[in-house]
Order: C-alpha cells, then sequence, then structure tokens
C-alpha cells in the first residue's frame, strides 16, 4: 500500500496544507475519507482514522495534525522494544499520514473497567516520555490477545526524537540535533512486510521488509 499514490491524495495534501481541519475538524475529516476512498473510523482534533481492513490510516487534518503525525511516529521509532510495546505499533509515516496496527478502541463502557489497572502500571512504565492526555480511556486501544496499549501518544514532553533518514531500528542515529518538526522523512517499519512507499531522506523507497 504506497499511500501517497491514493487518488486523490494530492488534494488531500492540499486540504492539509489549507490547514482546513483547523476550522472544521469533523467536515475535513469526512471530506478526506472521502476523496481516499476509504472507510471512516473515528477522528480527533487534528486527525482522521481510516479503516485499511488489518491497519489503520492516520490522516493529519491540518497543520498541526501534520505535526502531530511526525511526532507521533516519530516518538515511536526512537524507543526500544521494551517500550514499544506499550504504544500502537507504527508501520510507516511520511507527511500528512502515519500507518498504525489496528486496535479495538477503548471507552468508558467499554474495556476500561476491566483494565484500568493495567492501564496505570503500563503509565508508570512509560512515566518517562511524558505522555499526556492519557489518562482518558479515549486514547486507548486493545491489542488482540494481549491488552490495552496507547493509541494516541502524539502529545509528549519528552525531547523530540531527532529526525534522521534511517529506518525504525536505527532512528536514534542518523542527523543528531534535527529538530522533529523539520522531519523531512518517511519512516518505515521493518516488520511491516506489505511494500509500502517509506518516507526515508537517503533512500526513496523501502520494502519494509
Ligand atoms: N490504531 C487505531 N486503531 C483503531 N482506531 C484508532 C486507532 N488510532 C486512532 N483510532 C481512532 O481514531 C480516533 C482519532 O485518532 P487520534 O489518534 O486520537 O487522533 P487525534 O490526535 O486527532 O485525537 C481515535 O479516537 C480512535 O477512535
Ligand atoms: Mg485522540
Amino acid at each position: 500500500m504506497d499511500v501517497e499514490k491514493l487518488p486523490n491524495w494530492p488534494a488531500v495534501r492540499a486540504m492539509i496544507e489549507s490547514d482546513a481541519g483547523a476550522r472544521n475538524p469533523k467536515r475535513v475529516a469526512r471530506k478526506i475519507a472521502g476523496l481516499l476512498g476509504l472507510p471512516y473510523i473515528g477522528s480527533g482534533a487534528h486527525r482522521v482514522a481510516l479503516d485499511l481492513g488489518s491497519a489503520i490510516l492516520k490522516v493529519a487534518l491540518g497543520k498541526r495534525g501534520l505535526r502531530e503525525n511526525q511526532r507521533e511516529s516519530g516518538l515511536f521509532f526512537s524507543l526500544p522494544p521494551r517500550q514499544r510495546v506499550h504504544l500502537a505499533t507504527c508501520l510507516a509515516a511520511g507527511p500528512g499520514w502515519a500507518l498504525f496496527e489496528k486496535l479495538i478502541p477503548m471507552s468508558y463502557q467499554s474495556g476500561y473497567r476491566e483494565h484500568r489497572l493495567r492501564m496505570q502500571e503500563i503509565r508508570n512504565e512509560i512515566k518517562r516520555l511524558g505522555i499526556y492526555d492519557i489518562s482518558s480511556p479515549r486514547n486507548w486501544g486493545l491489542r488482540e490477545g494481549w491488552g490495552p496499549v496507547v493509541l494516541d501518544y502524539s502529545l509528549y514532553t519528552s525531547p523530540p526524537p531527532a529526525a534522521t533518514g534511517n529506518s525504525a531500528s536505527s532512528l536514534p542515529s542518523g542527523r543528531p540535533g534535527s529538530p522533529a518538526n523539520k522531519l523531512a522523512g518517511k519512516y518505515c517499519n521493518p516488520e511491516y512486510s506489505p511494500p509500502i512507499y517509506c518516507y526515508q531522506t537517503n533512500r526513496k523507497e523501502c520494502s519494509g521488509t
């Protein structure tokens, strides 16, 4: 799946850059789903989640969503496996989009009661990252056969991961000191097998294998 080769991706990019979503996020979320022809799963203030079957495509609604996708995928790829497991797996990301494993979204009505103690333990384990806005179940999901994981971790206070052109496993090397908001490259998770166009500053394409 090559996100940027989806029909109408240039129109979606233009919409993100126009920042229309800052004024009317729900309308822009529906519009992006329609343009890409993908089923709408949910949306927040800055991003829309679309259904790709086994994965979720998060598309920015505007400039802030673009930055949040970068920060979220950048954080994921900068972490060691023992911390990554508590976050929705990022499979790949590029400007305006990020691909994640599909989770079962949680709410106070569904999942929270059974899992709240485990959620508290996880919050302690990842405390140093300073992810905020994760006390509510809204930003958690359930990984089948596993348990709760953080589904929206775009807001955090830990230092932004340095932007690099390297793939997931070696993200912290590369060009040290480049601010995350200048991140130019696509990330690719080696665990993701379908061919995907992955943003890398040095390499144009990677198969993700
Ligand atoms: N990995 C996922 N699996 C299933 N649903 C998801 C996933 N990520 C996000 N969603 C759904 O999309 C909504 C918006 O995503 P979110 O990351 O919270 O965006 P925002 O940063 O704009 O709040 C979530 O509330 C949830 O319902
Ligand atoms: Mg959210």
